[in-house]
Order: structure tokens, then C-alpha cells, then sequence
């Protein structure tokens, strides 16, 4: 099989397993675990934030992050189909009890969208905006990326609004790589920030939230509250450590490949894809009308020994990872193009 469903498929190599094995662990509730001690330095210092925190997963960093940036009640704004939104079961509710307004197109927006969006605090009836969340790159947009100088006008907005800033930057790795510039800089203007080690760079577990002294002690509380402040996770830490050190800079080959399936795509006549969406490693495309619906895409090309994802009724979704090869992404391609056009 080949799988193409997500880049969370992807499984540690013998080389991370041999790191994951040597470890030196403690009990990190009392700050005792020296790999996840090491892991949280190296990536607060990555991403130039004072301290950083390591999670069990994305999901709950975005919950962490909720609950230390609003309060039960609160607006926050995210871009339209951001993943808070559609693919954590409803958690931002009932884990942080905020409510979001999406705003935008293709996973962007604009100042002036969110300034349309914001909600006065101490109004009669609105619920108040307290935070603006940027998913960098957009999962559901296509892996899209967020161009940095509207980024940094959109934080400097928001602060001036009184708001806070969230990066959930998941795949904040593939954003740098796709715009050659330092994770740093993509993180400099939010209060806190995401990255996942458990996607493109391959760890098994783990998501790290970054940001000032104060802000990750609070992270700290809320992960206890949520149950992920684990004991000797410094074996889950380890192989974080490799893959922030060793997985960041082969993530433009996962870029390449994507464009390589993009590229085989568009010569079907039941695609529609704008190739200038495929920035990164996640690759989404519609199904015309005269195409059978992306379920059955998907399950005929599961008998062919591909596996994508239906997004939805005529959106698919496939993304390139480590555990893919150039040569089994062109086969890929040439499969789902061969099922497609078998309509
Ligand atoms: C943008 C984004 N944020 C958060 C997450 C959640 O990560 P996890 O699967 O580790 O909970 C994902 C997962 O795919 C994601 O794409």
C-alpha cells in the first residue's frame, strides 16, 4: 500500500527507534526527565520563544492554548475549515468553551476580515474576541502557506485590538521550509505557537507549545488538567529531539513529490486543482460534477493499492511524507489518475 492519507502515518526509522532506546529518562512531573528537558530547550530556542512545552498531541495543544489564551465564552477567530474547528470533535468547546468565527477563503484572510470579525469586550450582547488563531500551513486549504507579511500585520492588528495571537503551527516546519525562511520567524508574532513532531518529521508523539515564561506555566497547569502531563516521556521525547534535528530539512522532498502527484492530477478531466495551491506536502483537490464521488475515488483506489482521504463529498486528500518515495508517489499518481478516469 501506499499510503498517502496523512503525514501522521509515517513510523519512527531504526535510527529514531535507536535513539528512543538510549534515552535517559526521570520523572518528568517534577521537571526530572532530562530528554524531554533537552527537547524543550532545543525547541524554545528553534523557535526563539522564552520556554517551550512538550504535549501528547497537537489536539491538545490547540485545547492547552484555548483554555490559557480565552475564557469560557470567548470569540475566537480562526480562518475558515481551520482544524480547531472541523477535526478535534468539538474540544475547543467543551474543553476551553469558546466559540469560533471563520473567517476568510483557502485557509487566509485579511486585516480587514478580521477586524469586520472582531467583537467588542463589555458589549451589551457580543461575545468578546479575545483571540485570532493562523493555522500555518492550512490543513483543509491544502497545506497551504500563510504569506509571513500579512502574518505579521494581522499580530500586529490583533494586539492593537487587545487581542492574543495563536499559531497552530502543526506543520509550522513545512511552512519555513516552503518559504526558506528560520521557524523563528514565522513564530515572532504570536503569543504562542504550535509544532508538531509527530507529522513530516516522523516522531511517534508529540507537540510542542511555545511562548513567554509565564504564558508556558500556565500550559503547564492546563495540561495536567487534561490529563497529558505523562512520567518518563522523555522516551517519546527523544525521538523528537531526532526529528527536529535530523527530519526538518528533507521536507522539501515531501514538497516536490506533492507537485510531482499534483502534476499527474490536473491531466484528468474530473480534477479541479490550481497547482498554485500545492505549496507544501498536503495536496486537496475537487471532483467534478461527471466524476463518481470521492468516497468511491477513494475505495477504488484503496483496491489499487493507494490510500487518500475523502475530505468530503467530492474533496480528496492526499499528502507526502518520509515513508514515500519520489518513485512510489509518481506510481500513486499514475494509479489515481488511472481510477479516475476508469469513471
Ligand atoms: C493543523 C493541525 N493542527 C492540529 C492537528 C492535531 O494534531 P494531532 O493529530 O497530533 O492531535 C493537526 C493534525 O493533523 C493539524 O493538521
Amino acid at each position: 500500500m501506499i499510503d498517502l492519507r496523512s503525514d501522521t502515518v509515517t513510523c519512527p526509522s531504526v535510527e529514531m527507534r535507536a535513539v528512543i532506546a538510549g534515552a535517559p529518562v526521570g520523572d518528568d512531573q517534577f521537571g526530572e526527565d532530562p530528554t524531554v528537558n533537552q527537547l524543550q530547550e532545543l525547541v524554545a530556542s528553534v523557535l526563539n520563544k522564552d520556554a517551550a512545552l512538550w504535549l501528547p498531541s497537537g489536539t491538545m495543544a490547540n485545547q492547552v492554548a484555548l483554555r490559557v489564551l480565552s475564557h469560557p465564552g470567548d470569540d475566537v477567530i480562526v480562518s475558515r475549515e481551520s482544524h480547531m474547528v472541523w477535526h478535534e470533535t468539538g474540544g475547543g468547546a467543551a474543553n476551553a468553551g469558546v466559540q469560533f468565527t471563520g473567517i476568510g477563503q483557502g485557509g487566509l484572510f485579511s486585516i480587514s476580515d478580521l477586524v469586520t470579525a472582531v467583537k467588542p469586550r463589555e458589549h451589551m450582547v457580543y461575545p468578546p474576541t479575545t483571540v485570532v488563531a493562523i493555522e500555518n500551513t492550512h490543513n483543509r486549504a491544502g497545506g497551504i502557506v500563510f504569506p509571513q507579511q500579512r502574518v505579521d500585520e494581522i499580530c500586529r492588528t490583533a494586539t492593537e485590538l487587545g487581542l492574543t495571537t495563536y499559531l497552530d503551527g502543526a506543520r509550522i516546519w513545512n511552512a519555513a521550509i516552503a518559504t526558506r525562511r528560520p521557524p523563528a520567524e514565522l513564530a515572532r508574532p504570536f503569543d504562542l505557537v504550535s509544532a508538531a513532531l509527530s507529522k513530516g518529521l516522523g516522531a511517534p508523539a508529540g507537540t510542542m507549545l511555545a511562548g513567554s515564561h509565564d504564558r508556558i506555566a500556565q500550559c503547564v497547569r492546563h495540561r495536567r488538567m487534561l490529563g497529558g502531563a505523562m512520567r518518563q516521556a522523555g522516551i517519546l521525547a527523544a525521538a523528537g529531539i531526532y526529528a527536529v534535528q535530523q527530519n526538518c530539512d528533507r521536507l522539501g522532498d515531501d514538497h516536490k513529490n506533492a507537485l510531482v502527484l499534483g502534476e499527474k492530477l490536473i491531466g484528468s478531466q474530473f480534477v479541479d486543482l490550481d497547482l498554485e495551491t500545492v505549496q507544501t506536502n498536503i495536496l486537496v483537490f475537487r471532483l467534478t460534477e461527471a466524476s463518481a464521488d470521492a468516497q468511491t475515488v477513494v475505495n477504488r483506489a484503496r483496491e489499487r493499492g493507494v490510500l487518500a482521504l475523502a475530505f468530503g463529498p467530492r474533496t480528496v486528500r492526499v499528502v507526502t511524507h518520509l515513508d514515500v518515495s519520489r518513485e512510489a508517489c509518481e506510481k500513486a499518481g499514475d494509479i489515481l489518475l488511472q481510477v479516475l478516469e476508469s469513471n
